[in-house]
């Protein structure tokens, strides 16, 4: 499977993929379909166009079947750190390390343009993603109790942070 950065060219598949994860696991997820349904694809170009946000994907065939990407901190006092956010694989294809295989892409990257600390927030219950992130070595650092509310009740939220400077 090719695992590679996504460039603007990619806003269309990257779009459907992003959709049908938020239709197939809404619990996983922050956002809401309608949110990212409403937003023009102009928006998702100039997500790939810029410069402090990161997006690595994995391709079967012509189809993106996971993504994840890195926000780069804009103040210079946060520049050295970025935040992990929107972390996904197709139900389809999970436990074949599609995930590592990404999250080792972006943390390649993120080290290549100096990042010196990743940083992300999960829902304390979704143990598939908190595993992909300990196996590629982030430390829980906190908890934010209630950090999430969604229909099925509050969800504490499991903070991560890597630091690349260690290894
Ligand atoms: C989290 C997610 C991206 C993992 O993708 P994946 O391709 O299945 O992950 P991998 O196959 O690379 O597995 C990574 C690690 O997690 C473990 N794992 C995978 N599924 C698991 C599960 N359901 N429960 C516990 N551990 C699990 C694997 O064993 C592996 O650990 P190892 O490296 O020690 O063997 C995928 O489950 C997903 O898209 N979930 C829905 C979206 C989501 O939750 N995003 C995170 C929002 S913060």
């Amino acid at each position: 499977m090719l695992i590679r950065k996504l460039e603007k060219d990619d806003a269309r598949l990257l779009r459907s993929c992003r959709l049908f994860g938020l239709k197939e696991s809404p619990d996983s997820f922050l956002a809401a379909y309608h949110e990212v349904s409403d937003t023009p694809l102009s928006d998702v170009e100039s997500e790939l166009e810029d410069e402090n946000i990161r997006y690595v994907g994995a391709f079967a065939g012509e189809e993106i079947v996971g993504f994840m990407r890195f926000v780069r901190f804009k103040r210079s006092a946060r520049r050295h750190v970025a935040e992990v956010r929107s972390v996904y694989v197709k139900k389809a294809l999970r436990g074949q390390q599609i995930g590592s295989r990404l999250l080792r892409h972006l943390i390649e990257d993120a080290r290549a343009a100096g990042i010196e600390s990743l940083v992300l927030a999960v829902l304390a219950d979704n143990a598939a993603a908190r595993r992909l992130y300990e196996s590629r070595g982030f430390q829980l650092h906190g908890m934010e109790p209630r950090g999430v509310k969604k229909e099925r009740g509050y969800i504490d939220q499991a903070l991560y942070s890597l630091d690349l400077t260690a290894t």
